[in-house]
């Protein structure tokens, strides 16, 4: 690793990110089904059916996991707490799941780590989905409900809370590409919950600024478009596909307006009155996470709107077939700020690759991890060089765990997990990142 802690301003904060369904194991602890047990459980899905029932067991594990959180110098832990947990039919308090996250928030103090929450990160309960999931508005309501029950118990000791991971993938990916649970392909779904994950975003910030609690942010993820070629037509194409990925959400929590792009073709399927909801929407946060991993090219389909498809790059590529683009990285960074947030804190709340990580010799070499993370850390050198007001750095992921569709076959760990004996290894990556940043 070439960078260290002090080559960043003295109060800049380096964390590590994991999620519920991907590393507890929703076998344990009386967490309710989830739609990503049902998606799993329906062929063709996900690989070879994975779920995540045990994943990396952090339920009965979570000591050990924080140990090594603490070890390599993280000041953050970015975890998420599960719905299904905290209430496994989505409205009844399951109080195991309650103690769980009450005892996890006190093994992260006791070692002095920064507890940062997400209170969504995709395990919807399945009776949830039942009454409509995200295209159902009391969602909002019930999300509400959901995070005033959690954070009642545990909000006094959170360092900072987002309400909901990606709402794009919440959104887009689940409800209008199919790749993702409920695993719908639906446009007036799609619309529908692409505002009501907004929606609930404002009503549980809304909840938690009733229970005093301040440091709420938004974390959204990002993805470059850039044209597949230079036609007037894919230019047009890739600024469509931006709209909906990432200008949708922002223009959404930051000027309390959607795109016209995206409402030339979602309009017409959006919930009564939406625009009604926008101040909501749009009220006060205090930082906005940016989860950055890569770039698309993008060009015409020819069929209806949208009409953008995706047209295979030329970068060098992870082993999840993405493009490895830090400029992406600082191109979000400085538009970000520039156009929507000014001065307010941002956080890279993720970045990280997925690498073919295997045990030689009680050893798992990752240099491709290196190289990733300090190509994407000279670009953070970059934009807070050139004065975004950028705070703190997450990596994705703590362990290798369940990569949602992927099932258990991409690594995106610092620590490799064998996932038979659940045996935790570092790997070279933590070893260099606890060298540099070690305080
Ligand atoms: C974003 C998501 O928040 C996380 O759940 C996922 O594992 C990583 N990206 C990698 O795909």
């Amino acid at each position: 690793m070439k960078h260290a802690r002090a080559d960043f301003p003295k109060d800049f904060l380096f964390g590590v990110a994991t999620s519920s369904y991907q590393i507890e194991g929703h076998g344990f602890g009386g967490a309710g089904r989830t739609q990503w047990d049902d998606f799993a459980a329906t062929p063709g899905n996900v690989k070879n059916a994975e779920n995540g029932a045990v994943a990396v067991d952090h339920y009965h594990r979570y000591p050990e996991d924080l140990d090594l959180v603490a070890a390599a110098g993280f000041d953050c832990y970015r975890f998420s707490t599960s719905w299904a947990r905290v209430m496994p039919d989505g409205k009844t308090v399951n109080p195991e799941g309650l103690d769980f996250y009450d005892r996890l928030t006190d093994a992260m103090l006791e070692r002095g780590i920064k507890p940062c929450a997400t209170l969504y990160h995709w395990e919807l309960p399945s009776p949830i989905l039942d009454m409509g999931g995200w295209r159902n508005r009391d969602i909002a309501g019930w999300f509400a409900d959901y995070t005033q029950a959690l954070m009642g118990r545990i909000g006094d000791r959170m360092y900072s809370v987002a309400p909901i991971n990606e709402p794009w993938c919440v959104a887009w990916l689940s409800h209008f590409m199919g790749y993702h649970a409920p695993g719908l392909r639906d446009i007036r779904a799609t619309a529908r919950a692409m505002h009501h994950v907004l929606l609930a975003h404002g009503r549980a910030i809304e909840v938690m600024r009733g229970l005093g609690m301040d440091n709420l942010g938004a974390v959204f993820n990002f993805e470059w478009a850039d044209p597949a070629d230079d036609s007037a037509e894919a230019a047009e194409k890739a600024a469509l596909y931006d709209a909906i990925y990432n200008r949708w959400f922002l223009g959404g929590v930051f000027k309390g307006a959607y795109p016209e792009k995206v409402l030339e073709g979602l309009g017409p399927h959006m919930p009564d009155r939406w625009q009604d909801d926008m101040a909501l929407i749009s009220q006060p946060v205090d930082w906005c996470g940016l989860n950055y991993y890569t770039r698309k090219l993008i060009g015409p389909d020819g069929g209806p709107w949208p009409g953008v498809k995706e047209v295979e790059g030329p970068l060098p590529k992870t082993l999840m077939g993405w493009e490895i683009y830090p400029e992406g990285l600082y191109n979000f960074l400085t538009r970000t700020a520039r156009e929507y947030t000014g001065d307010l804190p941002l956080i890279v709340t993720e970045n990280g690759l997925a690498s073919p990580d295997v045990v030689k010799n009680g050893k798992v070499d990752d240099p491709q991890r290196i190289a990733y993370l300090d190509a994407h850390l000279d670009k953070v050198r970059q934009a807070i060089a050139e004065g975004v007001p950028l705070k703190g750095y997450y990596i994705w992921s703590l362990l290798d765990n369940y990569e949602w569709a992927c099932g258990y076959e991409q690594r995106f760990g610092l620590v490799h997990v064998d996932f038979e004996t659940l045996e935790r290894r570092p790997k070279a990556s933590y070893h260099a990142l606890a060298e540099k940043l070690r305080r």
